[in-house]
């Protein structure tokens, strides 16, 4: 294998996704702590104070103490070199968190044993699914008092519609948790709790250890007995390409605080997971190992610095090597290109950087010529990845200048963060651009939106919010536009454009969505767009 192909099937790119507060952050930073690219707990963590510290990429941030865009950690552990792609929770949930799935190639979900699947699980995991991508399971806090296992994969099984593959399985919980018996190997992994320190050492023993009363207790002893031939006989079988494809996931019990099962559980998600996936190109499927590079954008963020205005383009490498020294072509734009001052994440640090290979994650600075879903690729060459889908928003508001003589910067304002992703913006026919209907993933885009029209463009916004929760684009069998007065629809639903020209309908409960389908049966309704932007 040549060094060029030495370091692309070492890449691993993946995203963490999980409710708030299930242990995303804490399980990061171990796997970082092991990677030895942080030196201590904490230096990711403590969200509150310390990240806002690190990345004043927007003034908000700093106000509000959160990390409004997502961000990707790069660091090596046992030869691997390994991209997390960090998807923020809390209210600063928004489309970003979903196009960033769109960079990864498997995902670690992270539940609360205590708590199961949580909404916003629910959400992340659909974009998952639809990527086909394999998706692990991490089941955290088990030192605390926990939901029955059993009960716990069926959730999963139940509410996301994927099969469950327990890799190992819980010996008690809470103060009784005694660490976790592994299913392959046919041991048990002891959990002793290190008082403070909040560390775990692990001994492993095997099952038919005489001994293993003693650590665990007889009566966990004979419930881990009966649970383990339940499991043989009842669970799913074991298959990679079910797991490869995102059917079937694999499952660990552990505890991200006290690090116990974090490291086997790396481990063996390094030994499922493959090299970079490939990606489509119309027809084509562009593969890592092909010579030249490629990459599509997944992510603009504008602002990162006021004084110069400037914006910074994150970018999946798909193929090849990225060599800062070559010309790229920019297919969209139709120009070759060098992009300038690539720099890609370590930990909490940008640093810039020279070269990356297909799998990881670079930023590189954009003086205002991408859009999101952009390929660039090798000169000579033309193709284009497929478009990055536009989500569905599921927070609305009707949003004007209070200032009608500027209303040339508000739409310039509008449009560009529009462009940018972070917002969808929709008219309804027959009205002007006077008065456009914002659409977000995440509220907080609101309050982003609202800063940044007054300090960038200096418009004061009026915005009044809206009944509507839900969206569907739709499509006629004959591709004609619908009118208005052709459909049948209640009160609480409104036909609106993006600003494509695509129609789309918008919805105040699920349940309208299933009523307005049944009477328009001449409708289509896509709960995806097509490209982002
Ligand atoms: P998030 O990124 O998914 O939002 O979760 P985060 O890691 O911040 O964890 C949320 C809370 O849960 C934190 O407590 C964290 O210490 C705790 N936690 C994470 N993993 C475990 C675990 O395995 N066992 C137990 N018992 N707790 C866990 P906090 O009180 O909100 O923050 P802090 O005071 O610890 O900083």
């Amino acid at each position: 294998m040549s060094k060029y192909e030495a370091e692309i099937s070492r890449r691993r790119t993946f995203a963490i996704i999980s409710h708030p507060d299930a242990g995303k952050t804490t399980l990061t930073e171990k796997f970082l702590l092991y990677g030895g690219a942080i030196a201590q707990a904490g230096a990711v963590k403590g969200k509150k104070n310390a990240r806002a510290a690190t990345s004043d990429w927007m003034e908000i941030e700093k106000q509000r103490g959160i990390s409004v865009t997502s961000s990707v950690m790069q660091f090596q552990y046992e030869g691997f070199c390994i991209n997390i792609l960090d998807t923020p929770g809390h209210q600063d949930f928004s489309e970003d968190t979903y196009r960033t799935l769109m960079a990864a190639d498997s995902a670690v979900m992270v539940i609360d044993a205590a708590k199961g699947v949580e909404a916003q699980t629910r959400k992340l995991f659909k974009v998952c699914a639809m990527r086909d991508i394999p998706i692990f399971t991490f089941i955290n806090k088990m030192d605390r008092e926990a939901r029955d296992p059993f009960e716990l994969c069926e959730e999963l099984e139940k509410e996301l519609g994927i099969e469950t593959y327990p890799v190992n399985w819980p010996i008690g919980c809470g103060k009784d948790f005694k660490g976790v018996y592994d299913r392959g190997r046919g041991e048990i992994i002891h959990f002793t709790s290190n008082g403070g320190a909040k560390a775990a050492t692990a001994t492993q023993v095997k099952l038919d250890d005489p001994n293993l009363d003693g650590l665990i207790g007889e009566k966990l002893h004979s419930q881990l007995t009966d649970d383990i031939e339940l499991l043989d006989g009842a669970a799913a079988e074991f298959d990679m390409a079910r797991v490869r494809h995102g059917k079937l996931s694999p499952v660990f019990f552990g505890s991200a605080l006290t690090n116990f099962g974090v490291e086997p559980f790396l481990e063996e998600f390094l030994r499922m997971t493959t090299p970079p996936l490939p990606r489509m190109a119309g027809e084509e499927l562009i593969d890592c190992m092909d010579d030249d590079f490629s990459a599509f954008v997944f992510k603009i963020q504008a602002n990162m610095n006021k004084a110069h205005r400037d914006r910074i383009a994150f970018m999946r490498v798909v193929s090849g090597r990225f060599d800062a020294d070559k010309e790229v072509y920019h297919v969209q734009g139709g120009k070759k290109l060098r992009l300038s001052r690539p720099q890609q994440l370590m930990a909490a640090e940008r640093e810039i950087i020279e070269e990356a290979y297909a799998g990881d994650i670079i930023g590189v600075f954009d003086p205002g010529i991408f859009s999101i879903g952009d390929t660039l690729c090798a000169p000579g060459k033309k193709f284009r990845f497929d478009p990055i889908p536009t989500f569905a928003p599921e927070h609305f508001r009707r949003v004007r200048s209070l200032d009608t003589m500027k209303r040339k910067q508000f739409l310039k304002g509008m449009e560009q963060i529009a462009q940018e992703g972070a917002i969808q913006i929709f008219k309804t026919p027959y009205t002007g651009m006077e008065e456009v209907i914002v659409g977000v993933v995440g509220t907080l885009q609101f309050d982003v939106l609202e800063y940044r029209l007054k300090n960038e463009y200096g418009v004061d916004l009026y915005m009044e919010g809206l009944p509507y929760e839900y969206l569907r684009w739709i499509d006629t069998a004959d591709g004609e536009p619908v009118k208005e007065e052709d459909l049948i629809l209640g009160t609480d639903v409104k036909l609106v454009e993006d600003y494509k020209g695509r129609q789309l309908l918008l919805f105040g409960s699920q349940w309208a969505v299933g009523w307005t389908q049944e009477r328009n049966p001449n409708l289509t309704f896509h709960e995806f767009g097509g490209a982002a932007g």
